[in-house]
């Protein structure tokens, strides 16, 4: 019998896994048929040349997988019916319904109409539109590969259904004893919830809290993302004034009708870097207290001040439960990761935990595991602590090369803290002009219009990202806006 079986003995692929894939693909594609009978382990050995013990691996992992059987006292055979018929469907035939004809809810309907970011594409060279973006090169990638991998190692039972939907116990653990120390929130690890990312702290809150027409508060400008979630969601967002000291509490004392939500990030306003004061941070307490409103408290870069020691949680000023905290990993240690936290007010933990196991079960076991290691082990604060001197090295180079080649044909917004800065361009050209120009000369940068509940008020206002590039980087790129800008 020919089989054409091909093997490579100076391959890197292991010789039984080369018989393996040869004499599946000889079975798929009819070339051994079904019900054929195999050649002996010792004559196929024989007639390759190779060891009789390479054959019989292959043929155990051919036999379990389906595509053999073994007749005692007869031989073994190639299956009459093989896996990949069993594992494959017959797929349905194309609905000639256009997708237009399908009717979709409030909820898809308003998603359609909200401006969602694209997809990162082929970036230029000096990418000032990443705002956000953490120094990914300086993160310490090696000691993420060994706790994961660690975390594989550690029992089968990691691979289970989560027994709780709120999350790895030490993780909610560590998360408590972190947020205590450094952010002086008041919690205990059984109010911290787990969640992928502040997005989806920000969705699971919209759809407990808000009903369609509810009243939400927002600093304007906000982030948009956050505005999104609360819109689909049918709720009514009522824009706040920021100035340099954060929401313009005033505003809230002339509202006449009910506020369900109030959506603030008071460490380090989103967009323009403001910080919410001491007064208004108390202020907005006793409102919320008096009104029976919601704070919902993102505190997404606080842990990036760079002068001065970071400002405690909104939310540890008060013992009463009208804040919900959201923190996030995507700042200080990568946005992939897909890791973030709530901490909730002890009533509300049975709502939350059912809302998080209904949309996805729980957050993915083995990266809590590991992210549970790196927090105890120390690597998460030694992470920072070096972040928080790069970034600002970043921040200062940014903020010097403005100045110093665009003058006051820019204004600088914000406190020296955070992973961006707002600025105001000066000039006769508009938004789209100084962002085509840009791009001309391989600079890519991104308007703080969708910031804005009004897009105009945010013209010629930019969200400049700098913690993702080196200071040559950020110095050439602020000297080519300027040519842009001055001529
Ligand atoms: C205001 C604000 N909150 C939260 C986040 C982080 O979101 P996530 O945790 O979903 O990555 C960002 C990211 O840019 C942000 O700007």
């Amino acid at each position: 019998m020919d089989l054409a079986l091909k093997l490579e003995t100076t391959s890197t692929i292991p010789l039984h896994k080369q018989l393996y894939d040869e004499l599946r693909q000889a079975i798929l594609s009819g070339r051994l048929e079904s019900g054929q009978r195999m050649p002996s382990t010792r004559a196929l050995a024989k007639m390759l040349g190779i060891s009789r013990a390479t054959v019989l691996f292959s043929y155990d992992q051919l036999l379990s997988e389906g595509y053999l059987k073994t007749i005692p006292a007869s031989g073994t055979f190639v299956a009459c019916q093989l896996p990949d018929e069993l594992l494959r469907t017959t797929s349905p035939p194309i609905s000639s319904a256009s997708p237009s004809c399908i009717e979709l809810s409030t909820y898809g309907a308003t998603l359609a109409t909200v401006n969602l970011p694209p997809p990162p594409g082929q970036k230029p060279l000096i990418n000032f539109s990443c705002y956000g973006k953490p120094a990914l090169n300086e993160f310490p990638i090696q000691t993420w590969r060994r706790l994961l991998s660690r975390a594989c190692r550690f029992s089968t039972t990691i691979l289970d259904y989560p027994a709780d939907p709120l999350g790895y116990k030490p993780l909610r653990e560590a998360i408590a004893r972190y947020l205590t120390q450094s952010r002086a929130v008041r919690c205990e690890p059984d109010q911290v919830a787990i969640v992928n990312g502040s997005q989806q702290a920000l969705d699971l809150i919209a759809r407990l809290f808000l009903n369609r027409g509810d009243q939400v508060i927002m600093e304007d400008p906000g982030y948009f993302e956050a505005r999104y979630i609360f819109q689909v969601q049918g709720a009514k967002v009522l824009p706040v004034p920021v100035d340099r000291s954060g929401l313009v509490m005033e505003h809230l004392s002339t509202l006449t009708t009910p506020v369900k939500l109030v959506y603030v990030t008071p460490s380090h306003q989103f967009p323009t870097g403001a910080v919410l004061s001491l007064p208004r941070r108390l202020a907005l307490l006793a409102w919320a207290q008096q009104t029976g409103a919601i704070i919902l408290e993102d505190d997404y870069d606080s842990e990036f001040r760079y002068d001065e020691r970071p400002i405690p949680a909104l939310q540890g000023l008060t013992s009463s439960d009208s804040v919900i905290y959201i923190g996030t990993f995507s700042k200080v240690m990568f946005p992939s990761l897909r890791m973030g936290y709530l901490v909730i007010p002890r009533q509300l933990v049975p709502v939350v935990a059912r809302a998080k196991w209904l949309v996805d079960r729980q957050s993915p076991l083995l990266e809590q595991h590991a992210l549970t290691n790196f927090i105890n082990e120390g690597h998460l604060e030694s992470h920072i602590r070096r972040m928080r001197i790069l970034y600002a090295e970043r921040r200062k180079t940014l903020v010097q090369a403005l100045t110093q080649h665009l003058g006051n044909q820019v204004t600088i917004m914000g406190e020296n803290a955070g992973m961006n800065v707002m600025v105001q361009f000066h000039t006769h050209w508009n938004d789209e002009e100084i962002i085509a120009q840009a791009e001309q000369q391989g600079v890519e940068l991104i308007s703080a219009r969708s910031c804005y509940m009004k897009a105009e008020d945010g013209n010629g206002k930019f969200l400049l990202g700098c913690t993702d590039l080196t200071s040559e980087v950020i110095q050439e790129g602020v000297w080519r806006l300027a040519q842009i800008l001055k001529a």
